[in-house]
């Protein structure tokens, strides 16, 4: 999307459309003030009158007003003044966004950058303007036969500035929110594809085009026989019942000398069924969605390549599926991990943690600064948090901090969980080293104990994505989450943040 930035009255701006705000009570924001005398107090009447709705996620569009250059001026509902935040503001923009979408209009300005929003920059306004923007532009009709109906002619965005000094913020916001919505589509993408179509294959490819498009990003695909030689005995436990072949997913970016890289890993299960202890068939379809955690870790590389950020960054993804079949791995069977650690597979479902403990042990050749892996890993988790936060866990509090504050500022939330030896001793096993599941009660905190163990004397952590990376129901579709919050982790890692 290109953009332009503004520092005039906004009265004086030729553009299709103007994006202005007014509070609950009828308070005007600072582009609807200026349009309000520039119209001789049209806009304050019509609120008055009560023809302009001041409600959160409520629009009016008016046409060309005397005194205005603008073709049309769209009037959002802010609501309540001092609850005026972030949300609030994505909130206003995406109702502004869904009025126009439908119609010609080419431009769009938006002054709501102005309004005061509590603990934030012009830099992330823009950025969050953007992102909204292409949340709400985002379409998956791919698999949808027939005449497509995209036709969005929405081109371009206007960043009004309180101060001309400011634009050069607006500009690295357009930059980074342009990279992470184009990551954030090709996540969702990759999710809401059918698992017959986004297969571990599909996704190797996918890896291998990227690597073409960026000549500073390089990609590896190991198939079953190397991953066998590297004795990932428990990642390749879980492809056993299927004939679609597994892949092990390397991408390595270089940008910048010196520097231990951080290590993304991410669970790129196409298709959980849940293997020999098979899941339940309500809703199993969701379990396509079983590989946005290595869709999000691949998307974050594209991000990073695409911004050329001077970090070291590497990608691994064990992709594969888990179904049941004559040949599939059964409760009860041991299976020995790269680690040389022996693991009592009591329950084929707790898939996640036996294909991403080799690839956690495979990291160890790129001498990380900070693993962490990212996995729709359990439906606890979900229980623990709903849909809202990202559950955080971690073996070094200062990592759980960062990416708790990276998250906040990227407004894609994640919130801390415990990793403690009481959970831990859940995995005993009576005849392996340790069993693939604990208890149900505490499910995402034992899951993340199984991956602590093969992560001894790194700065891990790990994020369990099963509540966020997806809605069901009516809106039924990837969120492409958590990518803002691994890329805004990863520009503050490369200062690349005004
Ligand atoms: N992919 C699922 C986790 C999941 C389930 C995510 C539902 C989102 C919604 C994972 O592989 C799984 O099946 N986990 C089991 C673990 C259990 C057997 C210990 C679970 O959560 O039920
Ligand atoms: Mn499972
Ligand atoms: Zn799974």
């Amino acid at each position: 999307m290109d953009y332009f930035t503004t520092a005039g009255a906004a009265r004086r701006l030729a553009s299709s459309c103007i994006i202005t705000g007014v509070y609950a009570g009828g308070k005007l924001g600072i582009a609807a003030q200026d349009i309000n005398s520039a119209t001789g107090g049209q806009l304050a009447e019509r609120v008055r009158q009560g023809d302009i709705s001041t409600s959160l996620g409520s629009c009016t569009v008016l046409p060309a007003l005397p005194g205005v250059k603008a073709k049309r001026v769209l009037v959002a509902g802010l609501g309540e003044r001092d609850e005026f935040g972030i949300s609030q503001y994505r909130k206003a923009i995406a109702a502004a966004i869904a009025a126009v979408r439908h119609t010609r209009i080419r431009d769009v300005a938006n002054y709501l950058m102005l309004e005061d929003v509590r603990g934030t920059s012009p830099y992330y306004l823009a950025r969050y303007a953007v992102e909204t923007i292409g949340d709400s532009l985002y379409r998956f009709d791919e698999m949808k036969s027939g005449r497509k109906k995209h036709g969005m002619s929405l081109k371009k965005i206007g960043f009004a500035l309180a101060k001309r000094a400011d634009a050069r913020q607006v500009a690295l916001a357009h930059e980074h929110a342009d990279a992470i919505v184009n990551g954030m589509s090709l996540a969702k993408d990759l999710g809401n594809l059918p698992p017959n179509v986004c297969t571990p294959s599909y996704l190797a490819r996918t890896a291998v085009q990227l690597a073409k498009k960026n000549r500073n990003l390089q990609t590896r695909v190991l198939n079953e026989a190397e991953i066998k030689r590297l004795g990932m005995h428990s990642f390749l436990s879980v492809t056993n019942g299927s004939s679609e072949p597994a892949k092990l997913i390397v991408m390595q970016y270089k940008g910048t000398s010196k520097q231990r890289p951080t290590v993304l890993v991410g669970k790129g299960i196409t298709f959980d069924a849940g293997g020999i202890s098979l899941k339940p068939g309500i809703g199993m379809d969701e379990m396509k969605y079983d590989m946005c955690g290595a869709a999000s870790v691949m998307a974050t590389m594209m991000i990073v390549a695409t911004l050329k950020l001077p970090i070291n960054l590497n990608v691994v993804i064990p992709t594969c599926e888990n179904l049941p079949s004559g040949t599939a791995t059964r409760p009860g069977d041991i299976v020995t991990s790269m680690a040389g650690l022996t693991i009592e597979v009591l329950n084929t479902d707790a898939e996640g943690r036996l294909i991403l403990c080799d690839a956690l042990t495979y990291s160890r050749r790129f001498k990380p600064d900070t693993v962490i892996d990212v996995a729709t890993l359990t439906g606890a988790c979900v229980i623990a948090l709903g849909h809202h936060r990202t559950a955080i866990m971690s073996n070094d509090d200062d990592l759980t901090e960062e990416l708790r504050v990276s998250g906040i500022a990227a407004d894609d939330r994640g919130w801390p969980m415990p990793i403690a030896d009481e959970y831990d001793s859940e995995l005993h096993s009576n005849f392996a080293d340790f069993a693939n599941i604990g208890k149900r009660e505490g499910g995402a905190i034992t899951a993340a104990c199984f991956l602590g163990r093969f992560t001894k004397d790194m700065k891990w952590a790990h994020l369990d994505i099963a509540g966020t990376a997806w809605r069901s129901g009516g809106q039924k579709g990837s969120t492409g989450r958590p990518v803002p919050m691994l890329t805004e982790f990863l520009l503050r890692r490369a200062r690349a943040l005004p």
